[in-house]
């Protein structure tokens, strides 16, 4: 039975979809099957980010219109349910759990993509997922959006997984993983760099992580992808054999493999 995690933020532009698509490659890599939705209803990019207008959407599923298995899409790595950019009939988005619930075991994972409204589309997203990742940048407002879609998960008791920070700098300006993590009381299980290559791999509508396999960027994708999934990504090379403490990310990684895996 596959696992179902929502990726989300109530802030726009943080990279939610960028790594929905890069965790979907990076668990297609590791030898699992994936299915990436599009939960984004009301401004879907999922398929924009793969050249993908598909047809029948998730709109159509939603609206009773097409059924569920007609509407996946096969990609080279993975499987895409995209929504539509034009569909405007009325439709049910809390409908989500139930039309995705037969397609669980032909997964390892589904990951669904979702909108930074604060509404009932992301709403219908947490209630179909197992856990949520919750994506922010280092900075203040995205952080206290943050803050807004950990507390929406908890009122609903959705296990928030963990965060994805992104677009991190390393520099000053940035808020610290310590002061991300104490504010939210969520680990963060991935440092995604800011990478000017997965600007670079959706001009080629392409996965960062087929983009630029060995980057930084799609390094941390594959590591999280590993424990997601139960499959430990080991990079092989100089960096990671000249390492020397752990960062604070791998530590969480560990630490949520052994809870969930054993
Ligand atoms: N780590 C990064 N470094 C540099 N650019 C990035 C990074 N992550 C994402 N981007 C860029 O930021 C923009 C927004 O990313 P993306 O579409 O994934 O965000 P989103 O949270 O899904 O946005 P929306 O809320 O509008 O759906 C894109 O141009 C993407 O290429
Ligand atoms: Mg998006």
């Amino acid at each position: 039975m596959g696992k179902t995690i929502g990726v989300m933020s109530l802030k726009g532009g943080v990279g939610k979809t960028s790594s929905v698509v890069a965790l979907g490659d990076a668990i297609s890599e590791l030898g699992k099957k994936a299915l990436l939705i599009d939960g984004n209803l009301s401004a879907p990019n999922l398929g924009l980010h793969l050249n993908l207008l598909g047809f029948p959407t998730l709109h159509h599923v939603l609206a009773r219109r097409a059924n569920i298995r007609d509407s996946i899409h096969k990609m080279e790595n993975f499987d895409i349910i995209p929504s539509s950019i034009l569909y405007s009939s009325k439709l049910n988005p809390l409908e989500l759990r139930d039309r995705i619930s037969p397609l669980k075991k032909r997964y390892d994972a589904i990951i669904i993509d979702s909108s930074p409204a604060l509404n009932e589309e992301t709403l219908a997203v947490m209630l179909a997922s197992d856990g949520v990742i919750v994506v922010t940048t280092p900075d203040i407002p995205s952080l206290s959006m943050a803050m807004k879609a950990v507390r929406m998960a908890r009122q609903r008791d959705i296990l928030v997984i963990g965060l994805i920070l992104n677009k991190v700098h390393d520099k000053y300006f940035d808020l610290s993983i310590e002061e991300i993590e104490d504010t939210l009381g969520v680990p963060v299980l991935a440092v995604i760099p800011y990478d000017t290559d997965i600007q670079k791999s959706l001009y080629e509508f392409m996965p960062l992580t087929q983009y630029n396999p060995n980057s930084n960027a799609s390094t941390e994708y594959k590591k999280l992808a590993g424990v997601l999934i139960g499959e430990k990504y080991r990079p092989s090379g100089f960096r990671e054999f000249f390492k020397t403490s752990p960062k604070k990310e791998e530590i969480n990684r560990e630490i949520y493999y052994h809870r969930v895996f054993g």
